[in-house]
């Protein structure tokens, strides 16, 4: 396990991220995928530490790999759902926070449709002088940082299993194709991949892209490039990242119809010739299929690295355990 000089208590975004806080992260993954794929896939780094997932919006994979994540590590996991919670007697969110904290919790993971809720409870729980830490696990349009460092390790460990490392990316061609107005999984990637030195090619419908996304890469080592048609994002590629096209947040007539939007922007395997012999597709989930992506490049593995995300994100997020516990090894 590297040694532990990780300082930061909470993370909720990856905007201000250090070079050496990514690698620490991709590094201490690495590690833990190794453990993964021991006969006992478990460690008792986090024995007598609390996890509570804290999701007021539904998810599968982010909450699952988790909890996952907290018992490989052996760690006690408090589970709740905002549907039967004491929310819907009217409790407030930070009291619900206080619950928790009053319980012993070390670590909250939390996942919320508005902006803003995890960095609410951190500044709470600081106020109260208490040391949990708070990983925000998807706020509103704002950012999802465990899924952008799972993409970061997917992408750094194809490149090299054993040292996976941002200095891979450097000069890199990595698309990002989709609904890029509602994601925050595209915000926090801008961030990270930005951060790398790789060129970060946008490409979505005027409406799902808008131009201020250009001040996101900003005095970054890596270039940001805006596109608004799909093909000169693609071309020469090494990398293309798909995302949903989120319909539950699109309150306005942002797109004439799916059928279309698949046929100017979908990720099909026509398309895909475009990039480089070896390009590799990724995509967060949950997917769309034949409207961001066509189904068969979906599931055709020369191409698709969607089930090695989910796998990664349960080492990126015991680490990301592991470095908030305190490294304890
Ligand atoms: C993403 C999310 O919830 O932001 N999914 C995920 O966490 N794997 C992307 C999405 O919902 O489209």
């Amino acid at each position: 396990m590297p040694s532990n000089t990780w300082t930061r208590r909470h993370i909720i975004s990856l905007a201000d991220f250090t070079t050496t806080e990514y690698d620490t992260v991709l590094q201490t993954a690495a590690s833990f995928r190794e453990v993964l794929s021991r006969r006992t896939p478990k460690v008792p780094t986090l024995q007598g530490q609390v996890v509570a997932n804290l999701f007021f919006e539904p998810s599968t994979r982010t909450r699952s790999s988790f909890e996952l994540a907290a018992k490989r590590l052996s760690a006690d996991t408090l589970n709740f759902a905002a549907a039967t919670s004491s929310l819907t007697k009217g409790e407030t969110i930070l009291d619900t926070a206080k619950t928790y904290l009053a319980m012993g919790t070390d670590i909250m993971v939390i996942r919320h449709q508005e902006a803003g809720v995890p960095q609410a409870i951190a500044n709470e729980m600081d106020r109260l002088e208490s040391r949990v830490g708070v990983l925000n696990a998807g706020d509103g349009q704002h950012e999802h940082p465990s899924q952008a460092l799972l993409d970061l390790f997917t992408i750094t460990t194809l490149l090299d299993p054993d040292r996976p490392r941002i200095e891979l990316l450097k000069d890199k061609k990595i698309a990002i194709v989709g609904d890029i107005l509602h994601s925050r999984v595209a915000r926090s990637n801008i961030w990270s991949l930005t951060a790398t030195g790789a060129e970060v090619h946008l490409a979505s419908t005027p409406t799902l892209l808008p131009q201020l996304f250009a001040n996101y890469g900003i005095d970054r080592p890596g270039k940001l490039f805006l596109h608004w048609d799909v093909e000169p994002a693609l071309e020469n590629a090494d990398f293309v990242m798909t995302l949903r096209l989120q319909k539950e947040r699109m309150t306005q007539h942002l797109l004439p119809s799916l059928r279309e939007y698949h046929q100017r922007y979908g990720i099909t395997r026509d398309r895909i010739k475009l990039c480089k012999d070896e390009v590799k597709v990724l995509h967060p989930g949950p997917v769309n299929r034949g409207v961001e992506i066509s189904s068969d490049l979906m599931d055709d593995l020369q191409f698709s690295l969607i089930s090695q995300q989910v796998t990664s994100g349960v080492a990126v997020r015991m680490a990301l355990l592991y470095l908030m516990g305190g490294g304890k090894a």
